[in-house]
C-alpha cells in the first residue's frame, strides 16, 4: 500500500493497537488488513452493519444475486486454515461464492512444503502471490499479523482477515455478534447501555474477548463475566474495558446473572489448548443454560453463542424465540461479505444498486 512505513517486525510487535491500527489501513483510510478487534471504530461498525444489511436485501432476487456475483468475479481468495474450522471457514467459502470471488482452500498444511523444513511465514508469502486475499485462521496469536507485516513489506502486498488467531483473537467473529446484537436491538434503542453477560471459557474463549474490546464502543454497556474463578476474562482485557470507562463484573454467579443481562453470551471450554494430559477440574454444570433458565430470562433478551456448542445449551432452548444463535451464524456470512466489499471498496455499488431497488 501506498503512504506509509513499515517499521521492522521488532519495532513493529512493539507498537500499540492504534498505531498497528493506522499502519494496516489503505490510503484512504479503509480498513485493508482486517486483524484485531481494536483496528474497527463505531462509524465503520455501523456502516458494516448497513451494508451488510443491503446486500442481504439485494441478494434476495436472481438479479440482485447475479449483481453481487459480479462484483468481484476477477479476483481470488485463500482460505488459509491451519486449525480446525468448518463453520468459519465455510461461513468466508460462502461468503466469497456470494461475490464472485474465486476461493481456494488450504486446510492440511502438513501436504505442503512445511514438510520440506519450508517456514509458514515463507509458505504463505509463496501462496500469496496467487490471489488478491488471504482468509486465515492459525493456532499461534499474532500470525496473521505476521503475514499482514510481512506482505506490507513486499511488491504484492494483498489483504489478510485474520479468522481467529490462538486464544487471542477473532475479530470478525466480533463483527458478526456486533451485527446480531444491533439487528436485535435496533428497534429499542440499540446496543447502548445494554447488559452483555459472557459466560463460559473466558480465559481462552478469542471470541469474548475480541467482542469485549469491540463493544467499548458502545456507551454505557456493562459487561458481566460469569465463569469459574480459573477460567475468569484475562487481566488484559479487564484494563482495556477500566481504561475505556466500561462497568464490569466478575461473578460465578449464573442464576442471578440471568435476570439481569440483555444479552447472554454462552460459549464452550476450550479444552483444546489443555496441556497433554492436563484436565482442568471445573464443574461447568453451573455455567449452562438449561430450560428453566427460560422462564427468569427477561423476554426481551437474547441468548447468543458462536458455537459449537456442547452442553452449555440445552437443545429444549433452541426454538424459544429468544435463542439468537442460528440466525447468529446466518448473519456471521453477511457481515463477511460486509467487510469483503469494504477491503475491495465495493460498497458504492451496493448503496447504489439498493437505492435504485428501494426506490
Ligand atoms: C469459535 C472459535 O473458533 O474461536 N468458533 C467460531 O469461530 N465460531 C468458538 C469456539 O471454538 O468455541
Amino acid at each position: 500500500m501506498e503512504d506509509r512505513v513499515m517499521p521492522p517486525w521488532e519495532e513493529f510487535k512493539a507498537l500499540g493497537p492504534s498505531e498497528k491500527a493506522r499502519l494496516f489501513q489503505s490510503g484512504d483510510g479503509r480498513v485493508y488488513h482486517a486483524l484485531f478487534a481494536q483496528q474497527f471504530g463505531r462509524a465503520f461498525l455501523d456502516a458494516l452493519c448497513e451494508t451488510a444489511t443491503r446486500t442481504r436485501r439485494i441478494a434476495k432476487t436472481k438479479g440482485g444475486r447475479m449483481f453481487l456475483q459480479s462484483l468481484l468475479q476477477d479476483r481470488r481468495a485463500m482460505l488459509y486454515f491451519a486449525q480446525p474450522s468448518t463453520r468459519t471457514f465455510l461461513s468466508f467459502y460462502a461468503a466469497c461464492q456470494i461475490v464472485g470471488l474465486h476461493p481456494a482452500e488450504v486446510r492440511d498444511t502438513s501436504t505442503s512444503s512445511e514438510l520440506k523444513g519450508e517456514s509458514p511465514e515463507d509458505s504463505v508469502r509463496t501462496f500469496s502471490s496467487y490471489f488478491d486475499l488471504i482468509i486465515m485462521r492459525h493456532p499461534e496469536g499474532g500470525f496473521a499479523e505476521k503475514i499482514a507485516w510481512l506482505l506490507s513489506n513486499t511488491e504484492r502486498e494483498v489483504p489478510v482477515i485474520n479468522a481467529g488467531s490462538g486464544k487471542d483473537q477473532h475479530p470478525t467473529q466480533a463483527l458478526l455478534d456486533v451485527y446480531t446484537l444491533q439487528r436485535s436491538f435496533e428497534a429499542r434503542g440499540g446496543i447502548e447501555g445494554r447488559t452483555i453477560a459472557f459466560v463460559g471459557d473466558l480465559l481462552r474463549g478469542r471470541t469474548v474477548r475480541s467482542l469485549a474490546q469491540v463493544l467499548t464502543l458502545y456507551p454505557g454497556v456493562r459487561m458481566r463475566f460469569v465463569a469459574p474463578p480459573s477460567l475468569q476474562i484475562g487481566q488484559d482485557i479487564l484494563a482495556q474495558l477500566s481504561a475505556a470507562g466500561v462497568e464490569f463484573e466478575l461473578t460465578d454467579d449464573f442464576n442471578r446473572v440471568v435476570g439481569e443481562a440483555d444479552a447472554i453470551y454462552m460459549t464452550r471450554i476450550q479444552d483444546e489448548w489443555d496441556k497433554p494430559g492436563e484436565s482442568r477440574p471445573v464443574d461447568i454444570s453451573r455455567f449452562c443454560f438449561t430450560p428453566a433458565h427460560l422462564k427468569v430470562l427477561r423476554p426481551e433478551a437474547i441468548l447468543m453463542h458462536p458455537l459449537p456448542r456442547r452442553h452449555e445449551i440445552a437443545v429444549e432452548v433452541d426454538s424459544d424465540p429468544r435463542a439468537m444463535y442460528w440466525r447468529q451464524a446466518r448473519n456471521g456470512m453477511w457481515i463477511r461479505v460486509a467487510l469483503i466489499l469494504n477491503i475491495f471498496a465495493k460498497e458504492s455499488e451496493i448503496h447504489q444498486y439498493y437505492a435504485d431497488l428501494v426506490r
